[in-house]
């Protein structure tokens, strides 16, 4: 069993992944500002994970899993602050004696739009806030991390698919700060003996926990296709907007290679586990599966499978995208024996499932009359 700290652990991928860390046996420390995530969320998954007790000990702090020390601990913090980092890796509470023995890193602001006008605030999060980070596991001794890197990272690419060797061309602020704490991180490994690195790419992250109780939630109008088509076909948005018809490819429109979060949260399990067996290394991985969907057949999938129909417009393309992108993800079955297992189907079965049990995602639990999600208890 290890200590792991999940920065970002209450959002998207890092709830799954906590899951499935959880579900492996490890002890789970996350810190989260719920910029985009959600205590309910980690409620949720403790709830999926068996965990006993979930309970909020402070207005920032909760745990769960009987015992001490807890199972699963969530901070509210941030991961630009050394205070709140240092907090983490201090609660003893949290881990016992022992110290944190891996982190993922999951924080971070990632929509490509928004990162065209608040270039600023994408370098403070994502770059000054990965450089905090690294500096306090410096300060407790922690030399291993899996990064969440991108596929965003190749640009605009002709090749299909996509090798990690694949020239790094990104074309947005969303990009180029992962691109240089990709260099910063690399940097990092090569300065000091010592450290287990692993860069892992994702390619289009999608899907939801079967159980449909945990999935994605995002804020305002969702910037990508996945959670947009869920919601047209909840009702809460009128139609889909398919960015261009013209594209080379089979059906004209955009290709992509989605994989189910799932298989995304067991990769991190992969990774965490293979930097750990392995001597110290710098990985740099593609998580993708290998295959392109394109927008018109997401649709057809989803409806077929579903038994809904969505309804669509082609309009203009969007700037910045590019025809297709596809992972070679051999490196990843190569080095860690990882490859996704779940099909577009279970992708668009498990997505829907959350979407339809949670319309207006993890704000909707907060409403529920007579229902108190918030708990304090005192500390004694
Ligand atoms: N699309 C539509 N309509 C929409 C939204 C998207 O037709 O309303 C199309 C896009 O043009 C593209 C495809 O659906 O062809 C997928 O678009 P997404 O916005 O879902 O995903 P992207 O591939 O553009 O980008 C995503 C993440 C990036 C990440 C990248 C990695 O948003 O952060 O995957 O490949 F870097």
């Amino acid at each position: 069993m290890a200590t792991v700290l999940l920065t970002g652990g209450a959002g998207f991928i890092g709830s799954h992944t906590c899951l499935v860390l959880l579900e492996a046996g490890h002890r789970v420390v996350v810190v989260d500002d719920f910029s985009n995530g959600s205590p309910e969320a980690l409620r949720r998954v403790s709830e999926l994970a068996g965990l006993e007790g979930w309970r909020q000990l402070a207005p920032d702090r909760w745990v769960a899993g009987d015992g001490q020390p807890a199972l699963l601990t969530l901070l509210k913090g941030d991961v630009r602050s050394p205070r709140d980092l240092d907090r983490a890796f201090e609660d003893r509470e949290a881990m016992g004696d022992g110290g944190i023995d891996a982190v993922l890193h999951f924080a971070g602001l990632k929509a490509v739009g928004e990162s065209m006008g608040q270039p600023l605030r994408y370098w403070d999060v994502n770059v000054v806030g990965a450089v905090r980070l690294l500096e306090a596991m410096g300060r407790h001794g922690c030399q291993t991390l899996v990064f969440s890197s991108s596929a965003t990272l190749y640009g605009i690419t002709d090749r299909v698919p996509i090798p990690e060797t694949a020239p790094l061309q990104p074309i947005n602020p969303y990009g180029y700060t992962k691109a240089a704490v990709e260099r910063m991180l690399a940097d990092v490994a090569a300065s000091t003996a010592g450290w287990r690195i692993a860069l892992l790419r994702y390619f289009n992250p999608v899907g939801a926990h079967p159980s449909g109780r945990i999935g994605e939630d995002p804020n305002g109008v969702p910037n990508n296709l996945f959670p947009f088509l869920c919601q047209v076909a909840a009702g809460r948005r009128q139609r889909l907007e398919v960015f261009g018809g013209d594209w080379p490819t089979a059906d004209g429109t955009g290709v992509r290679d989605y994989l189910h979060v799932m298989d995304l949260a067991e990769g991190h399990g992969r990774a965490l586990e293979t930097l750990q067996a392995a001597p110290p290394q710098l990985l740099t991985l593609n998580l993708g599966s290998g295959r392109g969907h394109s927008v018109l057949e997401l649709v057809r999938s989803f409806e077929a499978t579903n038994g809904l129909t969505l309804p669509y417009a082609v309009v203009e393309r969007r700037p910045g995208d590019s025809a297709i992108s596809v992972a070679d993800p051999r490196e990843a079955e190569r080095h860690m024996g990882w490859r996704t297992r779940r099909s577009l189907a279970d992708i668009c079965r498990d997505g829907w499932a959350w979407q339809s049990a949670n319309p207006e995602g993890y704000r909707g639990s907060d409403r529920q009359p007579g229902r108190s999600l918030i708990q304090v208890q005192p500390v004694s």
